[in-house]
């Protein structure tokens, strides 16, 4: 193909209408860099939604990803793999979780996670223990039971909603002790909001919410696949608060751009796991876990997570500025790492489709927050070409 109007008008002839897509056809992809058809540059401040955080293409995954083709990529996880072994062993040296499940999606991770939960209840501790409590405003992923823990705009159409889930206010501690019952199995809970705006959870509140899942029996159950992964600064966003969730879901960066996603889960908690209850075909294969083995190591070698909070820091300076210099234009600039926020008074759309024609990918959530989840690679420079564009934009 060679224009955006051919591929755009394939693609709206052949896929089903479940995206609206951005007005760019990327062509291709390197580092920070989106090359559309007409050759044109861009400056990738999304990273595929938390999903390049090495940037595109890296090299050494890619050589990783080769090697690997050459050696074995797929035998089903009816066998032992080593490739799965060495990556469950380096996930497992990031936290206090140490067993893991491989999946090949962040709403897969989740679905495990709620399954373990449900029964962890009713197989180990013998309680009859299935409803899961979610926070407004999050989001889980797609898949049946995702939605039904997600936000009503989502379920809009799918309804009935399976049974088993129940959502209260985001913060609101004496809702949530009100709430937990003998019918509770697990309470899930994003540490950093992505798709909800970049909203941080309030320190006392998830501490609260750990306590409480503790004090009554109840699995904390944390979601880090927008977050986690050295994006906010630390392996793990739960770290920012010392918290130690019973499980928590990984994806997005694990494989820097191939499918993967994981559980992890406690000792404790991995009794509800037993051989034959879950399972499926693709996850933790060897291509996949390889090219994610690749991406730990990077990630500490290069500490990509101290990189992430020092550039994050300056980001949240810098966008605060802009605010000040645009009175009335930002409502709040958030962020943790490189989770970044810029909450509008306005509806977004315009500055963002402003900001995409001079050369800067970025996505618009809950309408008014400019998102920015760049590559954990990302320059200082490429930040402050963000700025500038931004502040001509609003002052
Ligand atoms: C916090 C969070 N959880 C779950 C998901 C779902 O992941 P996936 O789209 O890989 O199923 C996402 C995706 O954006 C997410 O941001």
């Amino acid at each position: 193909m060679d224009s955006f109007d051919e591929v755009k008008e394939r693609s709206d002839k052949v896929l089903c209408r479940t995206y609206s897509r951005y007005p760019l056809a990327v062509q291709s992809a390197k580092g920070c860099r989106l090359y559309d058809f007409a050759g044109r540059e861009y400056i990738d401040l999304l990273s595929g939604i938390a999903v390049t955080a090495l940037g595109h293409c890296h090299p050494e995954v890619g050589q990783a990803i080769c090697a690997q083709t050459a050696k074995l990529m797929h035998v089903s996880n009816l066998f032992y793999q080593e490739e799965q072994v060495y990556l469950a062993e380096k996930l497992a040296a990031t936290s206090h979780c140490s067993r893991v499940f491989f999946c090949n999606s962040g709403a897969e991770a989740n679905e495990a996670m709620i399954k373990l939960a449900r029964r962890y209840q009713q197989k180990v501790k013998q309680r009859d223990a299935y409803e899961i409590i979610s926070f407004a405003h999050c989001f889980h992923g797609r898949t049946m039971s995702t939605l039904a823990a997600g936000q009503a705009k989502y379920q809009d159409g799918f309804l009935p909603m399976p049974p088993g889930y129940r959502q209260l206010e985001w913060g609101d501690l004496a809702a949530l002790e009100a709430a937990v019952g003998p019918q509770t199995a697990g309470v899930i809970l994003e540490v950093v909001q992505g798709e909800g705006g970049i909203r941080p959870v309030d320190p006392e509140f998830a501490r609260g919410v750990q306590e409480l899942c503790r004090r009554r029996g109840v699995l904390f159950l944390v979601d880090e696949i927008q977050a986690g992964l050295c994006r906010s600064g630390k392996w793990w966003a739960f770290q920012q608060y010392g918290l130690t969730p019973d499980a928590f879901s990984v994806a997005k960066a694990l494989a820097n751009g191939l499918p993967m996603g994981a559980m992890l889960c406690t000792e404790e908690a991995a009794q509800g796991f037993d051989y034959g209850c879950h399972g499926t075909t693709f996850g933790g294969g060897g291509l996949a876990s390889a090219a994610a083995c690749t991406v730990l190591e990077i990630m500490e070698r290069d500490k990509l997570a101290e990189r992430a909070e020092a550039l994050g820091a300056w980001a949240v300076e810098r966008f605060r500025q802009i605010a000040d210099k645009a009175p009335g234009k930002i409502k709040e600039v958030r962020g943790m790492g490189l989770l970044l926020g810029i909450e509008l008074t306005f509806p977004g759309k315009e500055v963002w489709q402003a900001l995409l024609d001079k050369g800067f990918v970025l996505n618009l959530t809950q309408d008014t927050v400019l998102r920015l989840l760049p590559a954990l690679t990302i320059t200082s420079e490429d930040l402050e070409s963000f700025a500038m564009a931004l502040e001509e934009n609003l002052c």
